[in-house]
């Protein structure tokens, strides 16, 4: 199959490598449409081995079954979403087929194309872990429920950021105070929150300290480099709070814990990244419950996805997403490719 493949120096180039085996609890998917995330060219700048497929979301068909997944309800040409661990070994979404663990499939509803639904792995799975695991919210129910906690989600208009927003909204949380740029205000109060300040300004996190009274206990960082460590601790209470992060860092403020989420530990396999993590069954069950969950929200049209920016002749465009991504440039969108738009490579 057609795939791209780190070269071991930190690039990255179009190949042909063999279709990946599949084991038990896997399913093989035939991709249609990759989606790009940061960790993409991440992972390929920092694990410097060649021969390994980049890319981890995707949308696709169920194309064969492994063993062991009859609980699973996946069926041969069901459309389904999800992520697996790109970059580090012969398995990703850059490529023509994958291999995925079964308890992680998304089932894509008929009113969501290829393209919408490939944002929604990464970024879903990411924003439930902070909400439901780091900061053990509890989860959303069919009730009506208030929750009187504020909570401050910095970096609304990452894709982590916009998928956090509506899950604390579902979740009955009242006060989502949110950080994006001036023009993406209003996008971000559609989306659930109810004040929103300009990260570009260096006080951002002393206003919001101020506009809660110094109460604020419960924030999710979706940023976590940068100047953001800071400025989530400023906006937090004297008496410090709890800080869910998505790049691990330690506050500097007295009383502040941060807790670290990885979304690669729900597909449940052993993996080195860059220290060992051994698989935990619990973040398998973990991993399922969060895929039915956003299931059935894509399904009843409760989650608003983003706008997608199709980048032209599929895998062969990734190093012009690459660089798009690395400038900057990502603005509340979601960089695709179409697989089937990829150019023919020699064997
Ligand atoms: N641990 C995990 O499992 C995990 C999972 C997913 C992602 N991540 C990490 O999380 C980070 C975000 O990923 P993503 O895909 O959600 O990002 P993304 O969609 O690429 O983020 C782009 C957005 O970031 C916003 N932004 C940039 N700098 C900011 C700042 N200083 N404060 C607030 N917002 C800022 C911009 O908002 P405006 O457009 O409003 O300017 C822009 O729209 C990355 O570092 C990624 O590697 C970790």
């Amino acid at each position: 199959m057609i795939a791209v493949l780190t070269t071991g120096n930190g690039g990255i180039e179009l190949g042909r490598i063999a279709i990946p085996q599949l084991g038990p609890e896997s399913v093989l998917i035939k991709v249609i449409v990759a989606a790009q995330n940061p960790t993409d060219w991440k992972t390929v700048a920092n694990f410097k081995k060649k021969g390994n497929v980049v890319g981890c979301d995707f949308a696709g068909v169920v194309e064969q079954l492994g063993p062991n997944i009859e609980g699973e309800q996946i069926q041969v040409g069901q459309r389904v979403a999800g992520f697996v661990h790109g970059g580090i070994k012969s398995n990703g979404s850059f490529a023509q087929y994958l291999v995925a663990p079964a308890h992680m499939l998304i089932k894509i509803p008929s009113h969501l194309s290829f393209e919408q639904a490939a944002q929604v792995p990464i970024a879903a799975s990411t924003a439930y872990s902070c909400l439901y695991k780091s900061l053990s919210l509890p989860l959303m129910s069919d009730s009506d429920r208030n929750v009187s906690t504020t909570i401050l989600i910095w970096g609304g208009n990452t894709s982590v950021g916009r998928f956090t927003l509506q899950l604390a909204k579902m979740s009955g949380i009242q006060h989502i105070i949110t950080t994006s740029s001036s023009q993406n205000f209003d996008s971000l109060r559609q989306l659930g929150a109810t004040e929103v300040f300009d990260y570009h300004d260096s006080r951002a996190g002393e206003k919001i300290h101020s506009s809660t009274g110094g109460s604020l206990r419960m924030a999710v960082d979706c940023i976590s480099e940068g100047t953001t460590p800071y400025q989530v601790s400023t906006a937090l209470s004297a008496a410090g709070g709890t800080v869910a992060v998505i790049n691990p860092y330690v506050s500097l403020k007295n009383g502040v814990e941060t807790v670290f989420t990885l979304g690669y530990t729900l597909l449940g396999d052993a993996f080195e990244f860059p220290i060992i993590y051994e698989p935990e069954p619990k973040q398998v069950e973990v991993g399922r419950k969060m895929s039915k969950m956003v299931a059935g929200l894509l399904a009843d049209q409760k989650i608003q996805l983003g706008p997608v920016k199709i980048i032209p002749r599929g895998l062969a465009g990734v190093v012009e997403g690459f660089d798009y991504m690395k400038r900057g440039a990502v603005s509340g969108e979601k960089i695709v490719y179409r697989i089937a738009e990829t150019p023919s490579v020699d064997s």
